[in-house]
This record gives structure tokens, C-alpha cells and sequence, in this order.
């Protein structure tokens, strides 16, 4: 059995030392290296590009502009690509940052050098600038969300007369939470390698998801998606901001088939900053209705996030109240506030993320209102169905989520009061944990050699996940060999299609693919071995019957038939699992902080995470998917903000020296991750869900709980920062 062992992870070494190569490490013979100039307005037109400082600098081979870069062959708009106009089709400018030229020059060193002589002219037109991150302000500036492709989930939805019940209700909360934009910041800035041979293209791309990349570069070019290779070997962290096209994949494409000579463009940090995705800053009123035992009688929850002039990316945070609770009414709304801003895009627990933060505030406030334990509140509220749907949950253990978390954490005999310890008062809190299920079809291959080895190949990703360990523990379960024997072949096109790795989806789709695949390997050997398929089992390079004592030799079988290797086709389709059935993952997080409160500081001192997401196929790298999220939501909740500058019209500080995010300094070793003992055939036969959001969702509402149970002081305003601690 490989499946449930903590394994370490088999990219450890290549990553740590250095040997695991990343697009920006890549080179191809005669390579242009790119750098790309962005607007400094907002809003307006260009007027003018001077390219004659540039071409002067050594080894710049020249410049692009709208004026010289050729029109799209078809009408491109939407997904996959980032958003619905492509850079350098035409003068206008939607936000600051926006790219203006691309620079080619024989070195890295001239092509930045180049693009600091561009000299770009613009007229520049009034921009409509993001409103206070305030209610009613927010409101006013709200509209109904337009669909150019970037809503996810549905943008409204009732069910029952809310408003009414929240009116009558004997309990009723209605408060405001708001938080600011904040960008993914992966460790690997976004880079991109094209290059031509005739009419086929090869892409070495850092992305979450390798065929959207060929199948939109492709509609780009007018030619067959079969002409464009796409390969990602490794993707230095992402977190959803590499799972559209952004314009630099675009421009690379563009300008090597211009240029005829492979163009590679690495993303600066400001550029990060300039024109890809980030979370929007959003404003959420959240109203509860209950009555004086604490039952939910009704949820309203309106929402508004800020999106571009050009699309509106939908921030679906209403998903929480859809599906957390039970109550017989609900009304939630999604709007976007329209700004000549870059175009957002999904970060890690989109939706939820957000989402949680306002529900499992207003849910605390509810309780310290009834003077009820909040774990009671969440047990009494708690949804057995689908609240918005009626439907059975695929599989739901939260109770006992509720209760191992409480139990690990000491939560029932938690001190009522706050404590000092020294400097800092010491309080306690805690909130639910829910994210979406996103499952996406995908395939793999098995081949099983003759001398035991075997090769697993599918054209998924890696994104730091864990999924180069998981893969192959997946595959050496079925064929009963050890996960060393095991070669893993992904991130390429020419490989077996699966899904993006987003929505914490891999597991299931890709995962379970492979599991198939392998099975498919079992199968064709037991029937080599006039065995039935159903009832076998392999180990140690052999199979049987499973219980008996008489086994074959894999490689014996093989020779007699006069094959080298077995291969093994499988493949996951979500809609052929689980229909009818409500999918979610579920969890509690329990967090112990204290605060200074002379000087404002806020710190983590301990947090339990208790989590119901099916199987666990390794307990090492799922513990530390989900202690990332905790950091993450840590820094959601207590350091980050991406500061806007309206006057500018732009991210004030395009690096990360003025962004605060955790460093270890800022985060306690005593964080337990729990998992029940749980598994769900529905959602996938893999029998797990997804983990890489759900870690991240909660966490800020339980420290901003924890900081009302310390100080009295309810934030409603992230991150906690040492002035809202002071005032
Ligand atoms: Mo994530 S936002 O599903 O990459």
C-alpha cells in the first residue's frame, strides 16, 4: 500500500538544489530576450511611441508597438486568455500598467536598458478610480455584473423571503466587512519561451494549465491546436494567477514569429504588479436572522468587488453563506465596482476565501449577541443538505471536524476570559472552513516495463502541489512496485490531456486517471495470466488472485507474450461520479493570538485546522497543503494589502519591499493539521477532495474573533493592523 503513506516529496532535492528548471532558466539557440514597457496613465490613449533611444542602445534587435504588431486573425475575447482584449491590438489605455511596447534585444541586460528609452506619448482622459472601501460609498458605485466569460458561479441567488425574515427576526446581525486587493506573489514571476519551426509553435510556460495555453494561443494564430506544444515542467508557485493567458504569453508568441527567433519574456515583480491578476479588494454586508436559541432564519449576504472597465471578473463570495449553513431563506447578490484598474483574477480560495471572512465574522457576532458558544451556534445551524439546493452532500464530516478540532485545541475548556501573558492579552477563536469542488476531466497513460519499472504520463502540472510525489504513490498502489520505480512524465502537451491545476482539483481529476490507468495495467495483465481482472492484486512484481498463495511473475508474463511493456489508458469524467450530489469540503480552525495592546502587535500563538476532504493519499504533503493555507489566511488576515494610490492610478508599491506577507519569524511552530477519517467515492474513485484552498478559508475571521475575544475591539476591516488595534 503506497496510497495514505507520508512520503516525502521526490522533487525535495531537485528543487532545494537548484536542479529543477523553470521556464526563466531555459534557453534556446539565437534566443530574443523580452522586456515590456506599461503604461504610466490609467486611462486615455497613446499618441505617440518614440523607439529611437532604444534602437540606439547595444543589441536592441527592436521594438514592438500597437502600430506594428499584426491584428489577430480571429476575434479572441475571454477565457483562456486573461481578459477580452489582447495587448497591442490598438492606442487605448485601460489601466495603468497596461503593456505599451516589448523590447527584443540579443541580452536580458540590453532589452531592459532598451525599454527604459522607450518614449511613450499619451493623451490622457479622466479615470474612473475605485470608490472608499466603505458601505454606502461601494454600493453607490455598484452594478450588475456584465458575463464577458469571467463568472464563475451563478452572480445571484435566492431562495425564500430573506429580507422579510431578517426584519421579523428576533436576532439579527448586519454589518459590513471589507478587505483590500492583494496580489499572489508566487516565488517563480510568470515567463514564457516561444519558437517557431515553420507553422508549429513550442511554448515553455510557467501556467496552471498547459492546453488552455495551446488551445488560445492556437485561436490566436488561426492555426490547429495540434501545431502548438505547450511544456511545464515546473511552476514556482501560482495560486490562480497563472491559469489564464496573460499578455506576455501572447506577445512571446507573437514576437518570435515576428522576429523568426525564439523570444522569451521572464516577468519582473513589477510587472506581476502591472497587468496580471489579483484578488480584488471587496465589501461585503452580510445580515443574519435568528432566533433566540440562535437558529438561522435568514442570510443576506451583497457583495461588491472591484473589476476593470473592460470585463468583470466576479469575486464569489456569496458562496459561502450558500452553502454553509442551513436556513430556510437566503438572499445573495454579486456586483462589481468598475474601474480603470487591472483585470483580477481568482487567488487561492476565491469565492470562499473572502466569503468566510464576512459569514464566520457575523456568525461570532451573532453568538457573543445569544451569548452562545460559537461552536454551539455552527452545530446548531448545521446543514445536513445542501442549504441552496436540498441535495445530499457527497460526503460531509464537519461534526466531527467541529469536535476533533475542539478536542485537539482544548476549545470546551478554553478559559471564558482573556489572559495576560507578559506584554500581550491572550484570546481565543475560531471559525468554519468551506471551499467549492472543481473537478475537470483528464486522462493518463500507464506503462508497465518488463524489469518492473514503470512510466505514468499525463499533461498535468506542477505548481509545488505535491502532485510529482502523489502521482506516482497513486500508480505503485495499483501495481503493487515501489513509488521509486516509478518515472512520471507531465506538463506537456504531447502528453494525455487533463484538467488546469486550479480549484484544488488535481487529486480527483488527475489523480483518479492515473489510478485508472493503472487498473487498466492490472486488468490487461490478469488476463495475460487467464486471471479475473476483479480479483487480483499485484506486489513485489508479481500478481494473483488476492488471498491466494500462487502468484506470476509480472516479467515472466510479459516474456511468454513477447512484450516489453503493458500500457494502460484511464481517464476521469466528472459528470459519470457523483451526480446529484452537493460537493464541498469542510473544516474548523481554532486560533489562540495575543495582542499588545500598546503597541497594537498582533501575533499567532497556536492554531488547530480540522478538516472532513475524503482521503488523504499523503498525509506529509496534504499537512503541509494545508498548513500553507493557514499561513496564507494568517497573512489575510493580519498583514496583507496591495496599497492603491488613486491619485496615480496605481499599485503603490510594485516589489515586494513594501509588502508585508508571513515570514517564519511571524508564524508558531505549535500548528496542528487534523484530518477525519473519511472517504468520498462520489466526488472521485480516488475517494479524497480537494485541499489546496480549503486551509485558507476561515482563518482571518477566526483571528479577528480571537481579537475581539483579547481586546473587546471588533475589526471589520482586514488586515489587523496595529493602528485598528490602537484606535
Ligand atoms: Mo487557484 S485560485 O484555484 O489557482
Amino acid at each position: 500500500m503506497s496510497i495514505g503513506e507520508p512520503f516525502s516529496r521526490i522533487d525535495g532535492p531537485i528543487k532545494v538544489t537548484g536542479t529543477a528548471r523553470y521556464t526563466a532558466d531555459l534557453r534556446a539557440a539565437n534566443m530574443l530576450y523580452g522586456v515590456l514597457v506599461t503604461a504610466s496613465i490609467p486611462a486615455g490613449k497613446v499618441t505617440g511611441i518614440d523607439k529611437g533611444g532604444a534602437m540606439l542602445e547595444a543589441g536592441v534587435v527592436r521594438v514592438l508597438t500597437h502600430e506594428d504588431m499584426p491584428r489577430a486573425r480571429t476575434p479572441i475575447a475571454g477565457p483562456p486568455f486573461a481578459h477580452s482584449f489582447l495587448p497591442l491590438q490598438d492606442d487605448q489605455i485601460r489601466h495603468e500598467g497596461q503593456v505599451v511596447a516589448l523590447v527584443l534585444a540579443e541580452s536580458l541586460e540590453a532589452a531592459e536598458a532598451g525599454a527604459r528609452k522607450v518614449q511613450v506619448r499619451y493623451a490622457p482622459t479622466k479615470a474612473t478610480m475605485p470608490v472608499a472601501l466603505a458601505w454606502p460609498e461601494i454600493d453607490r458605485a455598484a452594478e450588475p455584473p456584465r458575463n464577458t466569460g469571467y463568472f464563475f458561479l451563478e452572480p445571484e441567488f435566492s431562495k425564500g423571503d430573506a429580507v422579510h425574515n431578517l426584519a421579523k427576526a428576533p436576532k439579527t446581525v448586519a454589518t459590513v466587512y471589507s478587505q483590500p486587493s492583494r496580489h499572489h506573489n508566487p516565488m517563480e514571476t510568470s515567463a514564457v519561451l516561444a519558437l517557431w519551426e515553420g507553422d508549429a509553435l513550442t511554448v515553455y510556460d510557467s501556467t496552471q494549465h498547459v492546453f488552455a495555453v495551446q488551445r488560445g494561443l492556437a485561436a490566436l494564430f488561426g492555426i490547429p491546436p495540434a501545431s502548438v506544444r505547450v511544456i511545464s515542467q515546473h511552476t514556482g508557485g501560482a495560486f490562480g494567477v497563472k491559469g489564464l493567458i496573460g499578455a506576455h504569453e501572447a506577445l512571446a508568441a507573437q514576437a518570435a514569429r515576428i522576429a523568426g527567433r525564439p523570444v522569451r519574456i521572464a516577468l519582473s515583480r513589477a510587472n506581476m504588479y502591472s497587468f496580471l491578476g489579483y484578488q480584488p479588494r471587496i465589501v461585503q454586508k452580510m445580515g443574519l436572522g435568528a432566533d433566540e436559541k440562535g437558529i438561522l432564519t435568514g442570510i443576506t449576504h451583497d457583495v461588491v468587488n472591484l473589476a476593470t472597465v473592460t470585463d468583470d471578473y466576479i469575486e464569489a463570495a456569496t458562496e459561502a453563506s450558500k452553502a454553509l449553513y442551513a436556513t430556510p431563506t437566503m438572499w445573495l447578490r454579486q456586483r462589481a465596482e468598475r474601474a480603470n484598474v487591472a483585470m483580477p483574477t481568482a487567488m487561492r480560495a476565491p469565492g470562499e476565501g473572502p466569503g468566510m471572512w464576512a459569514l464566520e465574522s457575523a456568525m461570532d457576532e451573532l453568538a457573543v449577541d445569544l451569548g452562545m458558544d460559537p461552536l454551539d451556534l455552527r452545530l446548531a445551524n448545521y446543514a445536513e443538505t445542501d442549504p441552496a439546493t436540498g441535495a445530499p452532500w457527497s460526503s460531509k464530516k464537519l461534526r466531527d471536524a467541529y469536535e476533533e478540532g475542539a478536542r485537539l485545541f482544548g476549545w470546551r475548556d478554553r478559559p471564558r476570559f482573556p489572559w495576560r501573558d507578559g506584554d500581550w492579552i491572550v484570546g481565543q477563536g475560531m471559525a468554519s472552513c468551506l471551499m467549492g469542488t472543481f473537478r475537470f476531466p483528464s486522462r493518463a497513460q500507464v506503462r508497465l516495463r518488463r524489469d518492473g519499472s514503470a512510466v505514468v504520463e499525463t499533461g498535468t502540472q506542477d505548481i509545488g502541489t505535491g502532485v510529482l510525489t502523489i502521482f506516482p504513490q497513486i500508480a505503485a498502489d495499483v501495481l503493487g512496485i515501489p513509488v521509486s520505480a516509478i518515472e512520471f512524465k507531465m506538463g506537456d502537451t504531447t502528453l494525455p490531456e487533463a484538467g488546469p491545476t486550479y480549484g484544488s482539483s488535481s487529486t480527483m481529476g488527475v489523480g483518479a486517471a492515473v489510478l485508472a490507468a493503472a487498473q487498466d495495467v492490472r486488468n490487461r495483465l490478469a488476463r495475460m495470466a487467464n486471471l479475473s481482472p476483479a480479483e487480483v492484486c499485484m506486489a513485489d512484481g508479481r500478481i494473483g488472485r488476492t488471498g491466494a498463495a500462487e502468484s506470476f511473475s509480472v516479467a515472466d508474463i510479459l516474456e511468454r507474450a513477447g512484450e516489453s511493456e503493458i500500457v494502460g489508458t484511464g481517464s476521469f469524467d466528472p459528470t459519470k461520479h457523483g451526480a446529484g450530489y452537493s460537493m464541498r469540503t469542510f473544516g474548523a480552525i481554532f486560533v489562540e493570538v495575543g495582542v499588545d495592546p500598546e503597541l497594537g502587535l498582533l501575533r499567532l500563538r497556536r492554531a488547530v485546522g480540522s478538516y472532513s476532504v475524503g482521503r488523504i493519499v499523503n498525509p506529509r504533503t496534504a499537512r503541509a497543503q494545508l498548513l500553507g493555507g493557514i499561513v496564507w489566511g494568517w497573512g489575510m488576515a493580519a498583514m496583507e494589502q496591495s496599497a492603491f494610490e488613486p491619485s496615480l492610478g496605481r499599485f503603490l508599491s510594485k516589489n515586494l519591499a513594501g509588502v508585508a506577507i508571513p515570514v517564519n519569524a511571524d508564524i508558531p511552530s505549535d500548528i496542528t493539521v487534523h484530518f477525519v477519517d473519511e472517504v468520498d467515492e462520489k466526488a472521485s474513485p480516488i475517494g479524497g477532495k480537494g485541499i489546496g484552498e480549503l486551509g485558507a478559508t476561515g482563518v482571518a475571521a477566526a483571528v479577528a474573533n480571537a481579537v475581539f475575544h483579547a481586546t473587546g475591539k471588533r475589526i471589520r476591516d482586514l488586515p489587523i493592523t496595529p493602528e485598528k488595534l490602537i484606535a
